[in-house]
């Protein structure tokens, strides 16, 4: 499997496990069955609401001698309602305390959105903060003392555009080393990849497979990626799954993918993209394949009451 390297020399494994809308009475047994197949990346946050379910399929792994804390790169994700400096450590103790460990390997500001403590989602204009309230800025400097304490490895952040990595970098100190944002084929975010590469910013592709759990009503009349004809054909020429397609081209471009799956067939399905080795000729026509799509539209944060435009999260 490929890693992703660190400045520091620290290596994540490409494919991880997603836990997004892993629902409770699931994620024990997802976590417990990839790490048994052979992940050893994992990505949670506290938002989910699962990170203590999480925490115990990790427990029952170690206990059980398939893996060392050590070998296990786990990452987690501040929420937008601990975006004050003083709110930042007590954030990441409880999603350590939850996971059931002591440190993290990456953790990472989940939006440039801030709310008020205590709101889980805001709604209404007061239950907002804004950026002269809260600078991103101020986030940043709480995620580097972290970093300095040793309670998270590495740092960065997550649906983070140019302009706001350029906010948080001018600040000195550690860059962010990472930055997750949604990103297949129909969202490859050239001119994002672009920049990160050349600030050493690491990438992880999130929703990789279009996030077909998020369909609902609302979103009935979103493209199918996992549907996708062009793809359905390289699928078929290797022998391969769809997912596992959408897998190997974030792996063909170096970027760490986290495909998210309680279901165990699927999750082993996942990590063994791995070996499946797209040729130029694929990725030309994954390059060519004619559709944009964002799939996490972000408007469940930019609504008439948020303080926030879209153009405060995308470039
Ligand atoms: P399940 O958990 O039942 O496997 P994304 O990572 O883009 O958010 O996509 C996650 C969704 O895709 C989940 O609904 C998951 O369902 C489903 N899924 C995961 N792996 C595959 C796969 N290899 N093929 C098809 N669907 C998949």
């Amino acid at each position: 499997m490929k890693n992703l390297t660190f400045e520091n020399g620290d290596r994540m494994p490409i494919i991880g496990l997603g836990t997004w809308k892993s629902e409770p009475g699931q994620v024990k047994q997802a976590v417990y069955w990839a790490i048994e197949s052979g992940y050893r990346h994992l990505d949670c946050a506290a938002v989910y609401q699962n990170e203590k379910e999480v925490g115990e399929g990790i427990a029952q792994a170690i206990n059980e001698g398939l893996v060392k804390r050590e070998e296990l790169f786990v990452t987690s994700k501040l929420w937008n309602n601990s975006h004050k400096y003083e709110d930042v450590k007590p954030a990441l103790e409880k999603t350590l305390s939850d996971l059931g460990l002591d440190y993290l390997d990456l953790y990472l500001i989940h939006w440039p959105i801030s709310f008020k403590r205590g709101i889980g989602f805001a709604k209404t204009r007061d239950e907002f903060y804004t950026y002269l309230d809260v600078p991103l800025t101020q986030t940043w400097e709480g995620m580097q003392h972290l970093k300095t304490l040793g309670l998270a490895k590495h740092i960065g952040v997550s649906n983070f555009n140019q302009a706001k990595l350029r906010e948080v970098m001018n600040i000195g100190g550690q860059k962010p080393e990472m930055n997750q944002v949604e990103m297949h084929p129909y969202l490859p975010q050239k001119a994002l990849v672009q920049f990160c590469r050349e600030n050493g910013i690491l990438m992880t592709a999130y929703s990789p497979l279009g996030s077909p759990d998020s369909r609902n009503e609302s979103h009935k009349n979103d493209p199918v990626l996992l549907n996708d004809p062009v793809i359905e054909l390289i699928a078929k020429k290797h022998g391969a799954s769809i997912g596992q397609v959408l897998i190997a081209w974030s792996v063909a471009r170096d970027i760490a993918v986290i495909p998210k799956s309680t279901n165990q067939a699927r999750i082993k399905e996942n990590l063994a993209a791995a070996k499946l080795k797209l040729d130029q000729n694929d990725l030309m026509e994954l390059d060519d394949i004619g559709v944009e799509f964002r799939f996490i539209n972000g408007k469940f944060f930019t609504g008439p009451e948020s303080p926030y435009k879209l153009s405060d999260l995308f470039e």
